[in-house]
């Protein structure tokens, strides 16, 4: 790997590996392996989870982060972002993590950046290590990826997340199934994906739920809340229904009370919570492979060998 821009980039066996890396993050969370290696976090959109927990995987990993603000930078000068990556790249960082709304920026940066760019969200294409932390989150539960039917549900058309998971979790032997509002479903339904009736979706073993994204949205296409809830919502009723085995997921920040009721986040088979903690472990995963390997961590190479 050398920039992570796209889950399809990434095959079964890469994906192990890093699933197997955050799981020993996740048990061993300090380590040297970034130490005096700076690591840039460009966030060009609001961020909580994926900036933070960047932050945090790299600081536990003994680097330093730079945190660009956008809104105090040369871009409100004039400056390209084109000039902007250059200039930051030209300080000797080691890599860029970059969330941007524009799509198809990321391959864009790559023609010209010589550091690792990790995509961090673009736009309404991909998000994957979103998508590496819900497969890592759907393994821990059930202990394997092949064969479950992951059901997602609402904003699914300007949705990032659910673009890598298309690109991944059918190769992982995983079936998509969408449900939502017509209008939010993508123009292309990709191979081997089956859009469905909520009651069908409620059957799934994993019911990932997903945001309505209002800023992507213009006015006349934002539903109203009250009546959204009632059609496509994870109310407290329609929990009821999912199957003893099933897990409630979201990849946040969450509408409380319109694509999933307050109660139903904190519902037992909820993992929305847990998602955040993997998110730090496979983005300490996800750096540790692109930044480090040419200096292995001795604790991990132990770890490995035996
Ligand atoms: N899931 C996710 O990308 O959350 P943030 O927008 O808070 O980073």
């Amino acid at each position: 790997m050398r920039h992570l821009i796209t889950v399809t980039t990434l095959t079964p066996d890469d994906v192990a590996a890093l699933l197997e890396r955050a799981e020993y993050r996740l048990a061993h969370p300090n380590g040297q392996t970034l130490a005096q290696r700076v690591v840039a976090n460009l966030f060009f959109e609001p961020s909580t989870r994926t900036r933070f927990s960047f932050e945090m995987a790299i600081k536990r990993l003994s680097g330093e982060t730079l945190n660009f603000q956008p809104s105090t930078s040369s871009i409100n000068k004039g400056e390209s972002l084109e000039d902007t990556i250059r200039t930051i790249e030209a300080m000797g960082v080691d890599a860029m993590v970059i969330r941007h709304e524009e799509n198809g920026i990321m391959h864009r940066l790559t023609k010209f950046v010589r550091v690792p760019i990790i995509n961090a969200g673009e736009g309404t294409n991909e998000h994957p290590t979103q998508c590496l932390l819900d497969v890592l989150t759907i393994k821990q539960a059930f202990g394997r990826l092949s064969g479950l039917q992951v059901a997602i549900i609402g904003d699914v058309l300007h949705s990032r997340v659910a673009g890598s998971h298309f690109n991944l979790l059918p190769r992982l032997g995983m079936e998509i199934l969408l449900s939502g509002p017509f209008a939010w479903m993508p123009k292309q339904v990709p191979n081997g994906v089956r859009i469905v009736t909520m009651d069908e979706a409620l059957k799934a073993d994993v019911v990932m739920m997903l945001r309505v994204q209002k800023e992507r949205m213009t006015a006349i296409e934002i539903p109203d809340f009250k009546a959204y809830r009632q059609m496509f919502g994870l109310t407290v009723n329609r929990a009821r229904l999912l199957k003893p085995h099933a897990i409630i997921m979201h990849p946040s920040p969450v509408n409380r009370g319109v694509e999933i009721d307050s109660e139903v986040v904190e519902h037992p088979q909820s993992v929305i919570f847990r998602q955040v903690t993997n998110g730090v472990a496979i983005r300490m995963a996800v750096l540790e492979e692109l930044i480090q390997e040419r200096r292995p961590d001795p604790i991990w190479a132990t770890a490995t060998a035996r």
